[in-house]
């Protein structure tokens, strides 16, 4: 029988927050940080070492992974906290904290020989991301492929002798807002086969645009699986612009994917790739996930009263009807 537990990534302070014009408080984003870490939810993705200029609600990164490490954070469970960085200068930049705390975290070798231990240090992530076609890698990151997997060849190989694990994200697998629907599963496969040999060890499968479909999230696993690609090594990440989330999600589970990522109150979009919106909300894919009998740990009220509060927080609507439902709005 499959697993029934599914491990879901929190990536709204990341994904949810990058995209808000007004640089949102260090103050709401710690607080939302720390609020997460109490629902249960083990894995949070909290900041991105990118260049400031490209993504300015990014800069105090450097503050919120101090922060989680001269911090005990109090969580349920034990937390993993996750930060993009496309290049060596990303790394370096989250070394020097790292370094500056070297006994504030536990390394990923250390975690997974105990994994449910319950006394835990966090573990850090650092998240690597390619894109699936040519003009959304320009857009970006700036450079080709080809070029990206070299520096991510860099960023794995630094990461790794720090005792990091590393996630690395593929965007636009689903569809792209310059190339259009017809993104080549072949080429996702191939691209993802490549970071797994760096040593990636996780496979985000990005629906930057939201544009993907029940048959095409079928149609893109059958050829990973065909390529030899494991689902424990698959995340998938969907934003819901069109409102598949929950339905390639199914599609997903069925398949036999185990990890996915959401945000809260279905916060996010992506700075590059025009009128995409939020990511799939927590709270939708708590309900769902429950309600097929899947185990996320995730306290479903905790995590609609955070969806609740953010959202009023940044001045948006909650973009989550489970969340709304469940607090009665
Ligand atoms: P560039 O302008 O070509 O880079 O940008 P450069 O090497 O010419 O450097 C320009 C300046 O940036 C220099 O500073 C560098 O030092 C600095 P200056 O000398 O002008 O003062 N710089 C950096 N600063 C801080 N951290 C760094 C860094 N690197 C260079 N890591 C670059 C190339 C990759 C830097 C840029 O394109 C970039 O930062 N892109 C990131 C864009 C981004 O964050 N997008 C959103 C995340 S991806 C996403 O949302 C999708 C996802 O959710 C999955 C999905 O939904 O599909 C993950
Ligand atoms: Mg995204």
């Amino acid at each position: 029988p499959l697993d029934n537990r599914v491990k879901l990534v929190e990536v709204g302070p990341r994904d949810g927050l990058q995209n808000e014009k007004t640089i949102i408080p260090l103050a709401t984003k710690i607080n939302l940080i720390e609020r997460l870490a109490r629902t249960g939810l083990s894995t949070i993705e909290a900041g991105s070492f990118v260049s400031p200029k490209w993504v300015p609600q990014m800069d105090n990164s450097r503050e919120i992974l101090e922060h989680i490490l001269r911090r005990d954070i109090a969580s349920p469970t034990p937390l993993t906290f996750s930060f993009l960085a496309p290049n060596l200068k990303g790394l370096n930049n989250a070394n020097a904290i790292l370094e500056k705390h070297p006994n504030a975290f536990e390394t990923q070798a250390t975690r997974l020989a105990n994994p449910s231990a319950s006394s835990h240090k966090p573990t850090v992530e650092i998240a690597v991301f390619a894109a699936a076609t040519e003009a959304f890698s320009q857009k970006n990151l700036n450079c080709d492929i080809a070029t990206s997997l070299k520096w991510f060849g860099e960023v794995i190989q630094a990461a790794k002798q720090r005792g990091l694990r590393v996630r690395a994200y593929i965007s636009v697998v689903l569809g792209c807002p310059f190339e259009g629907h017809d993104v080549n599963p072949h080429r996702v496969a191939e691209i993802a086969t490549e970071m797994l040999e760096m040593g990636a060890d996780e496979i985000a499968l990005g629906d930057t645009t939201g544009m993907g479909t029940a048959p095409r999230t079928k149609e893109l696993l059958n050829c990973l699986r065909s390529a030899g690609i494991r689902n424990e090594d698959i995340s998938m990440h969907f934003h819901d612009t069109y409102g598949q989330a929950l339905v390639n999600t199914a599609v997903a589970l069925e398949h036999g994917i185990r990890t996915f990522d959401s945000s809260v109150g279905g916060l996010g979009g992506c700075p590059y790739s025009p009128g995409a919106t939020g990511n799939v909300a927590t709270e939708n894919m708590v309900y769902f996930l429950e309600s097929l009998g899947m185990d996320t740990g995730v306290d479903l009220d905790a995590v609609s009263d955070i969806g609740a509060w953010i959202t009023k927080e940044l001045g948006k609507p909650n973009d989550s009807s489970v969340g709304k439902a469940v607090i009665g709005a």
